[in-house]
């Protein structure tokens, strides 16, 4: 039944290609001149992990509307993700969206869906997670993902030192889905900062679990890493060993990984994130949780937006894109031309000053200031 569906959505998916394929090809040699104020944008987001994707409709919503383009933003369900969002970019396609723009549940899953739009003369935008493996995507649009794995990592360290002034230290480490580009970014830079360490004996870690695919966490589900850190404790630390320190690689699973400290009566270690999520910033304030990151959604979804204002205004270079980031932007076959925005840390002690852009973090930092 499925199978029936699925061929009949690519027969029509593949008949609006056709027809788009044909009006656009005719208007210019170059997909990018076609697009216009007025012209609908498509927004395919991945299933709803944390916070910052449940921000994100509206923040293009508004974004796209105050730029004068339509907006059509949809979400991958979270049972059916990859084909669901495989054939929401079909159907974007098919209806003639001049931009498609998609955060990819799956990165290495969607370069048949890329070929399409960008055969249509869509314009294709990576946003926050790049998709992999594929020519066919125009530009990458994130946070500097790299940097935010470095800004975790000194973050473990220094929260790790201002409780205890001398190591070595003993720590664990998380990381995102393996199915996300994104979370290898995270963990590249988180490594380039912690092994060093690691290999100078500075820090240890005793579960003995280093590699990405020893620490990645499946669909960045938090039971998933709540039941992994649960393992580790009653593995390693319940002789009394001391846990300092857990590399986390966003807020959802951070606060699974004090869950599980907490619940096997261990003194919670020094914990990371990202994503400053609501539930997780009265814990920093608090001194729960250690960190977070601010990536600022509505900044995001501006970012991609401000690109396509400039595309629809005739710039073959849009500003703020560099065409060379190899470490955040390199796909698998290409380097993506990436315009790239910046990840801010944020602990108790900055935490005000950081979201004074954001009414409602402010007032949740103030309200928990201890
Ligand atoms: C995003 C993070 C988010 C994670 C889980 C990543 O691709 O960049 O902000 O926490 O996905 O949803």
């Amino acid at each position: 039944m499925r199978k029936k569906l699925l061929i009949g959505l690519t027969a029509v998916a593949l008949a609006g290609l056709a027809l788009t394929g044909c009006s656009s090809r005719g208007d210019s040699s170059s997909a990018d001149s076609a697009i216009k104020k007025g012209d609908t944008v498509g927004v395919a987001l991945p299933a709803k992990t944390s916070q910052n994707w449940v921000l994100a409709k509206a923040s293009f919503q508004k974004a796209l509307k105050d730029a004068g383009f339509k907006a059509d933003v949809q979400y991958a369900s979270a049972s059916n993700t990859v084909a669901d969002q495989q054939n929401q970019i079909q159907s974007m396609v098919t209806k003639g969206d001049k931009v498609i723009i998609i955060a990819a549940q799956d990165g290495s899953q969607l370069s048949t869906q890329a070929a399409q739009a960008k055969k249509s003369g869509a314009t294709v935008i990576a946003w926050d997670r790049n998709i992999l493996n594929t020519k066919n995507v125009d530009f990458y649009v994130a946070f500097n993902n790299y940097k935010v794995g470095q800004l975790q990592a000194q973050a473990l360290l220094d929260g790790m030192k201002a409780k205890k002034a001398n190591g070595p230290y003993n720590i664990e480490i998380f990381a995102g889905a393996n199915t996300d580009a994104n979370a290898t970014v995270f963990y590249n830079g988180a490594m380039s900062v912690l092994k060093p360490l690691i290999d100078k004996g500075e820090l240890k870690v005793p579960s003995g679990q280093t590699s990405f695919q020893q620490v990645q966490t499946d669909n960045w589900d938090p039971k998933n890493s709540q039941t992994r850190m649960t393992n580790i404790i009653t593995k390693t630390y319940s002789n009394g060993t001391q846990l300092d320190g857990v590399l986390s690689p966003n807020d959802t699973l951070g606060r699974s990984i004090i869950t599980a400290a907490q619940q096997a009566g261990l003194a919670v270690p020094i914990v990371t994130g990202q994503d400053s999520e609501t539930a997780s910033i009265p814990l920093i304030m608090k001194g729960v949780q250690y960190s977070t990151i601010y990536k600022n959604t509505d900044e995001e979804a501006k970012g991609a937006v401000d690109l396509i204002t400039d595309l629809a205004n005739g710039k073959k270079k849009p500003a703020g894109v560099d065409y060379k980031d190899k470490t955040n932007a390199y796909n698998g076959k290409i380097t993506v031309p990436y315009k790239a925005l910046t990840p801010i840390l944020v602990t108790k002690d900055n935490a005000v000053e950081a979201y004074s852009n954001n009414p409602t973090l402010e007032k949740l930092a103030k309200d928990n200031q201890q």
